[in-house]
């Protein structure tokens, strides 16, 4: 059984959040939420429940976690040394959606870093995730809350439909804020190298330590041994996504034509769009669900996973979407997550 507990995010009852991180402390599997999406928690230290949320997400074991904890200086157990470049990250980002890699110490269990050399922390910004870590005393290794091969939970209606029976609590604390998983940064190489672009973008990485560099492209084999959960297909739904890419009018040309293409065949075709974009496919008969506005990137990712759930709902043949070209710190991760979405399972 799950308990599902509603907390309410602007006043974390004390009760509740106790209970769930008494939980934790037990070894037991607690979802929370967190700035970004919903993680799946679990005690960091504590070797039988790692295993327990892997088997729980169905997530293979080379796919490393990253610790979550509450303040910049529980990182010093957990790491070889706290480099100064950690620190200036944390003083301008933390608490918030950037993950750092560091070499890990040896209190870190394999289970937690696929047996990698370097270990993955942030401290998340969510009052509820705060408070949970609080109160629990502990690293919490958390993944996405979702079954590995579906799209990160946005919702704890997404958790339930994953995850309902294989954890011990959901905590509701409503719709997530960000809606894209954190940004990963890469410090144990040198220059510092960013690994999932997220909602702390190139950037504002880039004002603290200049020589950042990124090596995110999708298909990039270097990620995927650095990396080995990136190129995976757990950013997108069961349904295959055509992706479009570049110019508005060729992207919606090609669009229309696949779909009536495939209309034609017989198939069910689910078009992920943006807002004014939907008039230009509404003549044709596929099912259309709304991205919400290119121009606003922030409303667009707080949406994405849910607007993928939503098309995998429709058992549609095909899932057609054109990517966001519109410029602003949280188009870049938008992109990335449309392009591993369109990924085939073995690329
Ligand atoms: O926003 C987030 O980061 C969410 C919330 C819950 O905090 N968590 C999340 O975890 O997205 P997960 O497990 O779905 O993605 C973690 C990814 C792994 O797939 C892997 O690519 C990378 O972080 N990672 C973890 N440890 C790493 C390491 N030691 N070296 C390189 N990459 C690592
Ligand atoms: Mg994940």
């Amino acid at each position: 059984m799950t308990d599902v507990l509603r907390v309410d995010p602007a006043n974390p009852d004390k009760e509740l959040i106790a209970r769930a991180a008494e939980c934790l402390r037990a070894g037991g599997l607690v979802a929370f939420p967190t700035e970004t999406v919903y993680g799946l928690g679990a005690h960091a230290l504590d070797r039988r429940a790692i295993q327990r949320l892997f088997a729980a997400k169905e997530r293979p074991a080379h796919d490393p976690l990253i610790v979550h904890i509450a303040a910049v200086d529980d990182m010093v157990p957990l790491v070889v040394e706290v480099p100064s470049a950690a620190r200036e990250l944390a003083a301008r980002f933390w608490p918030g959606p950037l993950t750092m890699v560091l070499p890990r110490s040896s209190r870190v269990p394999d289970e937690i870093t696929a047996g990698l050399a370097t270990v993955a922390i942030r401290v998340p910004s969510h009052p509820i995730a705060r408070a949970l870590i609080a109160y629990a005393g502990l690293p919490v290794a958390a993944p996405s809350a979702n079954l590995f091969s579906r799209p990160s939970p946005t919702r704890a209606s997404h958790v339930l439909a994953d995850l309902d029976g294989r954890i011990d609590i959901i905590i509701d604390g409503g719709p997530t804020d960000v809606g894209l998983e954190s940004t990963v940064i890469d410090l144990s190489v040198n220059p510092p190298t960013v690994l999932r672009p997220g909602a702390v973008d190139i950037e504002a990485l880039r004002d603290v330590l200049p020589d950042v560099t990124s090596r995110h492209t999708a298909s990039s084999d270097t990620i995927a041994m650095r990396s080995p959960g990136l190129l995976r297909k757990h950013y997108s739904p069961r349904t295959p996504v055509v992706l479009y890419e570049g110019d508005r009018e060729a992207a919606l040309r090609s669009m229309k034509h696949e779909a009536q293409q495939r209309v034609d065949r017989g198939e069910l075709v689910a078009a992920l769009l943006f807002a004014d974009d939907v008039s230009e496919l509404r003549s044709s008969p596929v099912r259309i669900v709304d991205l919400g506005r290119e121009d606003d990137p922030a409303a667009v990712a707080s949406r994405l996973y849910a607007a993928l759930r939503e098309c995998d709902d429709l058992s549609a043949n095909i899932i057609l979407v054109r990517n966001i070209t519109t410029a602003h710190p949280l188009s870049g991760a938008i992109q990335d997550r449309l392009r591993r979405a369109s990924l085939t399972p073995d690329t």
